[in-house]
């Protein structure tokens, strides 16, 4: 895939005003066990279309859904709530009022719109109150509905439920801005886009960065060399990412808990598994990091010097080619062996002019676990200050940055962190993201 051929919010300047503006963001934010905002990331990206959409005088809806309302049921039950008393719960958890605050705090700050009525929140979304709302707004003004998956037709693409979105605040074009959602066939996200009066649906300036960026730098015509760092936990999550992207790549570097079936792949002894499942999980990850190391070749590189922790909680220093007793399970890569294979291999390609980051390189949440990590964002750091296209996305990652900022003090940089985290990967997969698919083309 290549720059975006969409149509999108840019392209109808000059034709907004008094048009009824369907905005799907993705404001996924709350925490589901508290309902608290975990980031507000997600909404000041959605500052851009948004503005540009006030700014022509539109009359914005803006949805989205917050959290999976039906896991956080099933939670609540086990817990001995009553079904009713925990659709309540989650309900109040996952609405979208607190979110509707925050973005009218940043909107206000930010001067898009200047009185509390511009941007006003409605506990639903379809039905009467929703058209109620719908008729109090005017030009420049925001109107945000309740989370789109407190109907169980959304997740299901329920066309019936985008129907009745649609007709409700009686929208005429349809913006997707959420790229982190934009993976999703669900009625919220692609299925509104066929009911809009006017039968355009157009990319938010969000989501025309994002696949300019994602699609050029990192699928389409990644400048040389390039590497990729692979981190988190299941080599599984990753395996089509990393398939995809191999033949572009001059470098393909491991860490974290995938490391485990890497070196287990390798013949070495790793320990035992840092994740703690079942044997034939453990043999199926091995049997998916042999295929991916045989395929990378001499691309790989994979540390072997890690931190592991006991089953008794003792921490130690092993390198697996010596092996790694069982008990042991890993928890970090050591830096200085990390960073040592990092220039062993750029002194044969030369330092990279790309590189993705996905997961992290060790257990960053605990010190010391941190040191792996941090080392690898403090390099991608050094790298983007070479020139070095660096990109990084999904929550660990920025959870990761955030972390080492607060133990640092500065903040780690990359070229472009990515709002998505599922999408990113969709979407260096190869895979067409259904969100974009909808989309009319230029
Ligand atoms: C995300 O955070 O990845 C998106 O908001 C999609 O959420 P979902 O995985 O619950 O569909």
């Amino acid at each position: 895939m290549g720059a975006l051929s969409k149509m999108t919010v840019e392209d109808l300047r000059g034709q907004l005003r008094g048009k009824k503006v369907l905005v799907r963001a993705d404001f996924n934010v709350s925490d589901p066990k508290t309902g608290e905002i975990k980031s507000d990331t997600r909404i000041q990206a959605a500052v851009p279309t948004l503005s540009l959409l006030a700014k022509e005088g539109a009359i914005t809806f803006v949805i989205s859904h917050n959290e999976r309302p039906k896991d956080v049921i099933e939670v609540l039950k086990k817990e001995g709530k009553s079904e009713d008393e925990a659709k309540k719960i989650a309900e109040e958890r996952l609405s979208l009022r607190k979110v509707a605050d925050r973005l009218r705090e940043i909107l206000k700050e930010k001067q898009v719109v200047c009185s509390d009525d511009d941007i006003r929140f409605v506990g639903a979304t379809t039905g009467k109150e929703v058209q109620d709302a719908a008729k109090m707004l005017g030009q420049g003004q925001f109107l945000v509905l309740e989370n789109t998956r407190f109907h169980p037709g959304d997740e299901k693409g329920d066309e019936k439920l985008a129907e009745a979105i649609v007709r409700d605040t009686g929208a005429e074009i349809y913006v997707l801005d959420g790229f982190s959602v934009a993976h999703r066939d669900q009625a919220s996200v692609t299925k509104v886009a066929k009911y809009v009066r006017d039968k355009k649906a157009v990319a938010g300036i969000l989501v025309k960065k994002e696949i300019d960026y994602l699609a050029n730098a990192l699928l389409h015509s990644p400048a040389k060399p390039y590497y990729a760092f692979m981190g988190g936990a299941k080599v599984a999550d990753k395996i089509k990412v990393i398939e995809n992207l191999l033949p572009k790549l001059d470098g393909l570097v491991i860490g974290g808990a995938m490391l485990y079936p890497f070196l287990a792949a390798r013949g070495l002894k790793a320990g035992s598994d840092p994740l703690k499942r079942a044997a034939a999980d453990v043999e199926a990850d091995v049997a998916v990091a042999r295929k991916a190391a045989e395929k990378a070749g001499g691309k790989l590189i994979l540390p072997t010097a890690v931190v592991a922790v006991s089953d008794s909680g003792e921490t130690r220093e092993f390198d697996a080619v010596q092996g790694i007793p069982d008990g042991f399970r890993i928890r970090d890569v050591a830096p200085a062996q990390l960073l040592r294979l990092l220039g062993q291999s750029y002194a044969k390609t030369g330092e990279p002019k790309t590189a993705v980051w996905n997961g992290p390189f060790g257990l960053f949440e605990q010190e010391p676990f941190d040191a792996g990590t941090n080392a690898l964002l403090a390099h991608m750091s050094e790298l983007t200050g070479k020139g070095c296209v660096t990109v990084t996305g999904g929550g660990d990652s920025e959870k990761a940055i955030k972390a080492a900022a607060k133990k640092t003090g500065a903040k780690p940089k990359f070229t472009h962190v990515t709002t998505g985290g599922g999408a990113m990967l969709e979407l260096l997969e190869g895979k067409e993201l259904p969100g974009i698919a909808i989309l009319t083309g230029k």
